[in-house]
């Protein structure tokens, strides 16, 4: 059974850390799409994105494929919107039975709040604690060598 890793990025930086850990464990790349994209304009992403994730949306998503009989855990990934979770998460959520999948997630931000962010995707799933934690700032958009060994750790407390 596999590592899913679900995802869903607006600017690339959680679409790469994804790709990064997908690497490391040859793990399942579910990237999630709203059926109404989010739009990317400097202020119009920040008033649209803002406002879908204040008010907790679960925006529809296009069709994607998950196999949960071949699903041991789900790695959940988002950029931190306004200190919450990034919407499209909540619908993956919402819409599947996870029972029985142990869960971890990353995040990416640009300087904080992803420590609310964590506190909501557990409410979320209904769980106390996920097996390892994540965050980066902005891994794409600001590279630096440490992400990678950051990247790295993760993944490595995810292999016992
Ligand atoms: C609507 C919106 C809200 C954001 N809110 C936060 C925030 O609360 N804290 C923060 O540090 N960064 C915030 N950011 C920045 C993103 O979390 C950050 O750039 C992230 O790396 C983007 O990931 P992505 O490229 O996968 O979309 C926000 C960005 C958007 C579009």
């Amino acid at each position: 059974m596999k590592t899913w890793i679900v995802y869903y990025s607006l600017e690339g930086n959680s679409e790469y850390t994804a790709q990064q850990i997908a690497k490391e464990m040859h793990a399942e790349l579910l990237p999630l799409h709203p059926v109404k994209a989010y739009p990317t304009g400097k202020v119009s992403k920040l008033i649209w994105g803002g406002k879908s994730a204040v008010m907790s949306e679960a925006p529809a998503l296009e069709p994607y494929q998950f196999d949960k009989a071949d699903c041991a855990r789900i790695i959940f990934g988002f950029p931190v919107w306004a200190s919450k979770i990034a919407p499209p998460l909540r619908t993956f959520i919402r819409n599947n039975d996870l029972k029985g999948i142990r869960f971890a997630a990353f995040a990416c931000q640009t300087a904080g709040g992803s420590d609310k962010a964590f506190i909501q995707l557990k409410s979320e799933l209904g769980i106390d604690a996920l097996d390892a934690e994540l965050v980066l700032n902005d891994p794409k958009t600001n590279p630096d060598d440490a992400n990678l060994q950051k990247i790295k750790d993760f993944c490595e407390k995810l292999s016992f």
